[in-house]
């Protein structure tokens, strides 16, 4: 309504010939504000009605110094006044304006000073400083020198000028449906008719609008892409839980009982006991002994109570053995992408829990050169064209290596750890071939694909970047 009086307004001869005003007026004879009767107008704007133009008014006033100059006169005007046509420099010096005014008496060139004596040089004819301080607007040329001088100072004011466009005359002129506009319809109005009688929001189908998709989180369309590229390479997925006794966490890896990361520092441990499978015997033995192999095993004691206690899992080669377990026949190809837990000092490259992507080959014939291979086509195929590999160790993989990528602007990024499974791991289960087996950090991967730099950013739920990040990446990087 307000918009419509201010269209009126607007229009109606009441400005007379001035047909452009501005929102100060307009705020006067509507009895409102300034900000209100933009507001309106820019509703009144957007139905193509009226138009507004910022206008911005640079206006002078004079600095406190610049007010004094103006009712008492230019210091150097009352230096040149002060004396006839020559004064000693000692006597000058005496004025109260001495200080300032002498130094623009040299300037402007009023006088000759020689000998100690200060002469006047013809008559100080009144500058263009000195009329722009008695008016200082902006066609004064002599308002320069006054900003200069800090005798006056800037103002800038906006205004806000409102025109209304043919459309809205023609509006005016046709007389103005006051009704409000209507934006949803109860059933109620649709059942009895009502809306006939209704002014209905108009709803334009040309506005571009931008139309955000529905999608999957950007990390987990990372996390398919790579589960994708395993499928295609022959491989099959695997799955466990998050909770696993330690015993399949880490006996089963021949890790021993004292190893470190088994402390309490490293691994979230739960208050939780699962029995030992048939068989676990087995396990104890090599542990000790070395059971049926050449292994002379860690030697020292091995406990039960030890493998029975629960942890979230460190790592996903928890799921490898159990795998291999259920599945002892060659070939074996499996992979699985799972979330894996360590107490860890959250930092950019940190983070309590991550995503691992592990995976084992079990075959007659398989060995090294297989692994690198694996790992490097996998690699190639999520868009990191070179990979190398460097030896590393862990307690359950012998040879092991941990395969580095290249990043631009990073250089070479350790990805992961791998290995062939020690006979330690692969005999208590009658596990005749050889394992490749790897674990990748997923999570990095991910963040090295997305340009984040740190890994916290993966896991933020932050609808504007979720919302921002492409409906699909392409796989082929
Ligand atoms: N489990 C190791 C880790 O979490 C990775 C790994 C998996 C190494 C399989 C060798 C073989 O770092």
């Amino acid at each position: 309504k307000k918009a419509i009086e201010l269209l009126e307004n607007t229009t109606e001869g009441t400005l007379g010939p001035m047909h452009t005003p501005d929102a100060a007026y307009l705020a006067r004879i509507m009895d409102s504000t300034e900000e209100a009767v933009v507001q309106y107008a820019n509703l009144l704007q957007d139905r193509g009605l009226a138009i507004v133009e910022k206008k911005s008014v640079v206006t002078y006033r004079l600095t406190e110094e610049g007010e004094e100059y103006r009712k008492s006169g230019l210091p150097e005007r009352n230096l040149i006044d002060s004396f006839d046509t020559e004064i000693p420099m000692g006597e000058l010096q005496k004025h109260p304006q001495s200080r300032l005014g002498i130094g623009w008496l040299r300037k402007k060139g009023w006088v000759d000073i020689k000998d100690g004596i200060v002469t006047k040089k013809g008559e100080a004819a009144e500058g263009v400083d000195e009329s722009a301080l008695k008016n200082p607007v902006p066609s004064q040329p002599g308002i320069q020198d006054l900003l200069k001088r800090k005798l006056a100072e800037e103002i800038e004011s906006v205004s806000y000028i409102i025109s209304i466009t043919p459309k809205g005359e023609n509006l005016v002129e046709s007389g103005l449906d006051l009704r409000q506009e209507v934006m949803t319809l109860t059933s109620e109005q649709i059942r009895t008719g009502e809306w006939k009688n209704l002014r209905l929001r108009k709803y334009s189908t040309k506005t571009p609008k931008r139309v955000y998709a529905g999608k999957n989180h950007p990390y987990q369309q990372l996390i398919d892409d790579m589960r994708q590229i395993l499928f295609e390479m022959g491989f099959t997925e695997m799955n466990g839980g998050i909770v696993e006794s330690s015993f399949w966490n880490f006996d089963v890896l021949f890790q021993p009982q004292d190893h470190p990361a088994r402390e309490m520092q490293d691994t979230f441990f739960l208050d939780l006991e699962e029995e030992l499978p048939a068989g676990y015997e087995k396990i104890r033995d090599m542990h000790i002994s070395g059971g049926d192999t050449t292994s002379t095993g860690w030697g020292g004691e091995w406990k039960e109570k030890k493998a029975m206690q629960c942890v979230l899992r460190t790592h996903t080669t928890s799921l490898s053995i159990q795998y291999l377990k259920d599945h002892p026949e060659p070939p074996v190809k499996a992979f699985c992408i799972g979330r894996v837990y360590r107490r860890e000092a959250i930092d950019a490259t940190h983070t309590p829990e991550f995503e691992q992507l592990e995976g084992i080959v079990m075959d007659k014939d398989v060995n090294l050169r297989h692994l690198m291979g694996f790992l490097k086509e996998f690699y190639q195929k999520m868009g990191f064209e070179n990979v190398r590999f460097r030896p590393g160790y862990f307690p359950y993989t012998e040879p092991s290596i941990e395969p580095e990528v290249w990043v631009d602007g990073l250089g070479w990024v350790e990805l992961g750890g791998s290995g062939i499974f020690r006979e330690e791991v692969t005999a208590p289960w009658g596990i005749k071939y050889p394992v490749l087996a790897w674990g990748l950090g997923a999570s990095r991967v991910a963040m090295l694909k997305m340009g984040l730099k740190d890994l916290r950013q993966l896991y933020r739920s932050d609808v504007d970047w979720v919302r921002n990040e492409p409906i699909a990446r392409s796989r082929r990087y």
